[in-house]
């Protein structure tokens, strides 16, 4: 099940159907379980769409919303993607949903994998959409090349849905241990997007889906696979 490629000739027109298709799905959830999960990406590009979507007329009190991955910093820290989806996704009608945190007070990563296991196993599965970045060196989540721990992360028949993530050397721009959702569990969504803008990052994107790699570029495990729907959403 190849990933679908759809190219847009703007970020505007980009996030006006993102907007839409998300949406689409929540709705088919909700229609047809009465409950419905959406997982939002971190980072930065994901930001221009969460404040399109908090005024939509949905039943958000039957949506769940957590994160893909988290930075192990405090949820009123700005580099937490909590509080990025909180201040951005979780307001207006949108205020009414139900976030789980991917984040736990345990200090010992596999404790704290235990406590964001508990908390995960509370949203609707499997989720109606989720909403994935993919960074310069094909990372996706905090699944990163280099991980010396990527293979549990990877592993299709895991029976865990997070992992911690302690990196030699973290991306510079978010420099902290992360807990992240396993291939497994990210795949576990009757609709992934992967979210990618830019030209550098297109040549990124071509070199990802011409390869096989998966640990070189972890973002493989999402665009090569047939357990999940994937489209990829671009846009220079
Ligand atoms: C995170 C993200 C990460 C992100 C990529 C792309 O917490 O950092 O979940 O996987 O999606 O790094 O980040 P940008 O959108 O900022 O380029």
């Amino acid at each position: 099940m190849a990933a679908a490629r759809r190219q847009f000739a703007s970020r505007k027109d980009l996030f006006q159907t993102l907007r839409e298709t998300v949406l689409d799905r929540l709705r088919h959830r909700l229609d047809a379980d009465g409950r419905a999960s959406l997982v939002c990406a971190g980072g930065s590009t994901p930001r221009m769409l969460y404040p399109k979507l908090s005024d939509a007329k949905i039943d958000w009190a039957n949506v769940w919303v957590t994160v893909s991955d988290e930075r192990l910093v405090p949820a009123h820290h700005d580099a937490s993607n909590e509080k990025m989806v909180r201040l951005r996704l979780l307001q207006d009608r949108a205020s009414e949903a139900n976030f789980v945190p991917l984040i736990s007070t345990e200090r010992n990563p596999r404790d704290a994998e235990q406590a964001v296991e508990a908390g995960l196993a509370t949203m609707p599965q499997p989720f109606a959409v989720t909403l994935l970045g993919m960074g310069t060196d094909g990372h996706t989540a905090s699944l990163f090349p280099g991980d010396p721990d990527l293979k549990r992360g990877l592993d299709p028949e895991t029976e865990h849905n997070v992992k911690a993530v302690i990196l030699k050397s973290p991306p510079a721009d978010a420099p902290f241990p992360r807990i992240t959702m396993t291939a497994r569990a990210l795949l576990n969504s009757d609709l992934v997007i992967v979210l990618v803008v830019g030209e550098d990052k297109r040549t990124v994107l071509d070199r990802a889906i011409a390869g096989e790699a998966v640990d070189e570029m972890p973002i493989r495990a999402v665009l090569h696979q047939n357990r999940a729907n994937v489209e990829v959403f671009w846009a220079p």
